[in-house]
């Protein structure tokens, strides 16, 4: 094994190592990523995973992030002459593998790029140079020479519409890009510490793929009919060798259960088309983050009777308005105005391709059809911004906040109503909380919160998990506990109570001071303190939160927290 590391920190490394016969691994190691999107927050960094399969002739399997520009150069060249390099495999053209497409093509300008025809028009955005392309389908072979016969499996919405796997057929490793992949940077160039992954490996599938449960399906029945897999070499984090059929079954089990879950949200949409895929799986973050599944269709390819049965059965649909020209979406988005039912939830994002027709005559028919129009449109006027994903994420949850309302109901009658009133005699004081990751800001008015530690200082706070604080509230994130004063309290408490809309600025009205580590310290507040989260805890419908304090101050020395006496215990 080799390392290569770029001086003074040693935060970006490369490893590199040979993992089977004529293949060898290029994995850029992303120690400190803290962040994916917004609502994806990283633990453990992260790795981009590149391979070299050398027969007679040579195939480069994707790239790196452009922030390892240098390293990956250094390393690539280490091992090859690039410009001898035949065929750049492409298995995903999102910029953490393509980021040095252009640059090989650079070097390379005689190499041939292969992916999926999505793929191809994607690069053709990106690189805006002319390149030999080989389009490849479901089953179509590529021959390396020395045995190295490479098939290629379509694998659309993992994590992109442009998505294909690779199997080597001498070495059987099967290369997957995102699926099956796992935040997580470690010196490990493989899956050998189970437990240790486990976590990561589940969260990674909940944020990416649950979203496309059925997609995951379709790629698993289609690796069914290769030969035996010996190794899914994945583009991020440790490669699968030692639990292969164990990590995979988790994906069919997991998928299994999500397209058969009691309640179901429906996104539709062109998912090529726009900032579609980013704002769709925005939307289905803040959707899962309630418990409910969701169900991502493309309108374009799919089949028309499946979409009639599923929209049939989802208590929620979004739109994700369609080009206007395309006949197929069209056609499509008719099948779905045709099955939807009365007292449904129904939301529309616009995707911003161009060709996107008004939105508000389609709104208006779902609302005659008796559809509950459960957030306003999504508009975009600009190139998305976090704040717009914050949005999205925020008008998810709404709208499945809504969908389950009865159950919600229910299930705080179901408990004994002597149990209800013993829990809720235990009181907490209150807080509000106060966060801000780049210009996204949010607040949540909070009571479980109680000292946790005194060395190092430390504090746990339970926060419900369809929160929308709870996406900046990830390990590593910090921000602001703000105690409330007895006597000086309802102001405050009833301005932060309010059902804010998705997106919704919490601080209007408010005064604030920015904290060190930016986050508003409210002026009318008894105290306040600054943490970071350190860890996060389970606890069904909530995440036990803890964090250490590293700086605080008390306005008023003689004030007293304010304390919050519940009659029950089953909900707030
Ligand atoms: Fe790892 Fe979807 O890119």
């Amino acid at each position: 094994m080799v390392t290569v590391t770029q001086t003074p920190q040693k935060r970006l490394t490369m490893q590199v190592e040979e993992i089977a016969v004529d293949t060898t691994t290029m994995r850029s190691l992303d120690w400190d990523r803290d962040r994916f999107d917004i609502e994806y927050g990283l633990q453990n960094g992260t790795t981009y995973n590149s391979f070299l399969i050398r027969g007679e002739k040579v195939a480069l399997v994707d790239t790196s992030h452009e922030k390892f520009r240098q390293l990956y150069f250094d390393t690539l060249t280490g091992l090859i002459d690039i410009a001898s390099i035949d065929y750049l495999i492409i298995s995903h053209t999102e910029p953490d593998h393509s980021g040095l497409v252009r640059d090989v093509l650079q070097i390379a300008p005689e190499i041939t790029v292969v992916g999926s025809k999505v793929a191809i028009q994607f690069l053709e955005n990106l690189v805006h140079t002319p390149f030999k392309r080989q389009i490849v389908k479901n089953g179509d072979r590529l021959d390396l020479g020395h045995g190295h016969e490479l098939e290629f499996v379509i694998a659309p919405n993992l994590h992109w519409p442009d998505t294909i796997f690779t199997f080597d057929h001498k070495t059987q490793i099967l290369y997957t890009c995102d699926a099956f992949g796992l935040h997580y940077c470690s010196d490990d160039t493989f899956d050998t510490n189970l437990e240790a992954i486990s976590p990561d490996f589940q969260y990674y599938y909940e944020c990416l793929m649950a979203p496309n449960a059925r997609s995951v399906l379709s790629a698993l029945k289609r690796m069914d009919e290769l030969t035996h897999i010996e190794m899914i070499a994945t583009g991020h984090g440790p490669l699968l060798r030692n639990h292969v059929q164990e990590l995979t079954g988790r994906y069919r089990r997991w998928s299994q259960s999500q397209t058969k879950a009691e309640t179901t949200v429906g996104i539709f949409y062109v998912s090529e088309y726009g900032y579609s895929d980013n704002l769709a799986h925005a939307l289905a973050t803040g959707i899962n983050k309630t418990g409910v599944a969701t169900e991502m269709v493309d309108l374009k390819t799919v089949d028309l009777q499946e979409l009639q049965e599923l929209v049939g059965r989802c208590a929620g649909i979004i739109i994700g308005m369609p080009p206007a020209s395309n006949q197929a979406a069209q056609t499509a988005l008719g099948t779905v105005l045709g099955a939807v039912k009365e007292k449904q939830a129904v939301g529309i994002f616009e995707t911003g391709g161009g060709d996107d027709e008004p939105t508000y005559p389609l709104l208006n028919k779902f609302r005659s059809l008796g559809l509950h129009v459960a957030f306003p449109v999504i508009e975009i006027r600009e190139t998305p911004t976090d704040n717009l994903y914050k949005r999205c994420e925020e008008s998810g949850t709404d709208l499945a906040q809504w969908v389950t309302r009865d159950k919600s109901i229910k299930q705080m009658k179901s408990l004994g109503a002597d149990l209800d009133k013993a829990l809720g005699r235990i009181s907490g004081g209150l807080y509000i909380i106060t966060a801000k990751k780049g210009d996204v800001k949010s607040a949540m008015l909070a009571s479980w919160v109680t000292q946790a530690s005194f060395k190092p200082l430390g504090v746990s706070i339970a926060v419900a998990k369809d929160r929308a604080i709870e996406s900046l509230m990830q390990v590593g994130d910090k921000f602001v506990l703000n105690v409330l004063e007895e006597g000086n309290y309802q102001g405050l408490m009833k301005h932060f109570l309010k059902r804010f809309a998705p997106g919704a600025d919490r601080f209007e009205g408010v005064r604030t001071q920015p904290a060190e580590n930016g986050a508003p310290i409210l002026a009318d507040a008894l105290a306040y303190m600054e943490c970071e989260v350190a860890s996060r805890l389970d606890a069904g419908d909530h995440w036990i939160v803890y964090c250490t304090v590293y700086a605080g101050r008390v306005s008023k020395p003689e004030g007293v927290t304010a304390v919050h006496h519940r009659k029950v215990g089953n909900h707030y």
